[in-house]
């Protein structure tokens, strides 16, 4: 990417949101409120304040209509915003191959709808991400690592491994809803196959950049607030 194209980043609006149930029946968990925005607003205003301008926006068929009429083509605050619809909650990892016509042969970042990220430190983090070989994704220490994608380091701090929702994690820290990779990702998600519960999982993505040694990891610092809000618990707090 030369400096004067517009950065791309997609944002993940779909899921089957079950944990959220039955709110989710009726509406789609991005877009309940936190405080007084609806939740996309959170990951949206993170991509922008990375730089990033030019964003797809993934979601069901059924939720499509309440995003354009929320977010529109996105010129009111000088973005781009486009469109796709995913089928079904085939993993995090199809979101590279519904956006394949997107991202053409630049990197892209990818946010999770129902991340929400504070602090000034991840814009700058992201921003450097497009000026970084490889991927990059970042780290965060959590009580509860079960939950997510856990990075096992060595003693040196080096990571050595990453398994997606571990019954026994090897540290604290998990992988947040925010990466950038290089074009290359469209091709790994090609050749991926659907994991035991059915989806393409996006830590296998990341497995195969940390094999190559092309994965950046960044630990967010105290100063920067990450929360998931993907169950009811994690939603209040947020
Ligand atoms: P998850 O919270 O892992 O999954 P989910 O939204 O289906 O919820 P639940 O487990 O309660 O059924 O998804 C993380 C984010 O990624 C969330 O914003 C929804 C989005 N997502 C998709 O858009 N498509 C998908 O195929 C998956 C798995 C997630």
């Amino acid at each position: 990417m030369t400096i004067n194209e517009i950065k791309k980043g997609i944002l993940l609006a779909g899921g089957n949101g079950s944990r959220l149930n039955p709110i989710t029946l009726g509406t789609s968990k991005q877009l309940l409120p936190i405080y007084n925005k609806p939740t996309i607003y959170y990951p949206l205003t993170t991509l922008m304040l990375g730089g990033i301008q030019n964003v797809l926006i993934i979601t069901t068929k059924k939720d499509k209509e309440n995003y354009i009429n929320l977010l529109g083509n996105g010129s009111k605050w000088g973005m781009k915003i486009h469109y796709a619809i995913q089928e079904k909650p085939n993993g995090i990892a199809e979101a590279f191959l519904i956006a394949e016509d997107f991202i053409e042969k630049d990197k892209v970042s990818l946010i999770l709808g129902d991340n929400l990220f504070f602090g000034q430190e991840l814009s700058n983090l992201l921003i450097k991400s497009f000026s970084t070989n490889g991927a990059s994704i970042f780290a965060y220490p959590v009580n509860d690592p079960s939950r997510y994608g856990v990075i096992e380091f060595d003693k040196n701090f080096k990571a050595k491994s990453i398994v997606e929702k571990p019954k026994n994690p090897k540290s604290k820290y998990a992988i947040t809803g925010l990466y950038t990779f290089d074009n290359k990702v469209i091709d790994y998600c090609k050749n991926l196959k659907p994991s035991k519960r059915g989806e393409l999982e996006i830590t296998e993505i990341q497995k195969i950049y940390l094999k190559n040694k092309e994965l950046n990891i960044k630990v967010l610092g105290r100063a920067t607030g990450w929360f998931d809000t993907g169950t009811f618990d994690s939603l209040h707090e947020a």
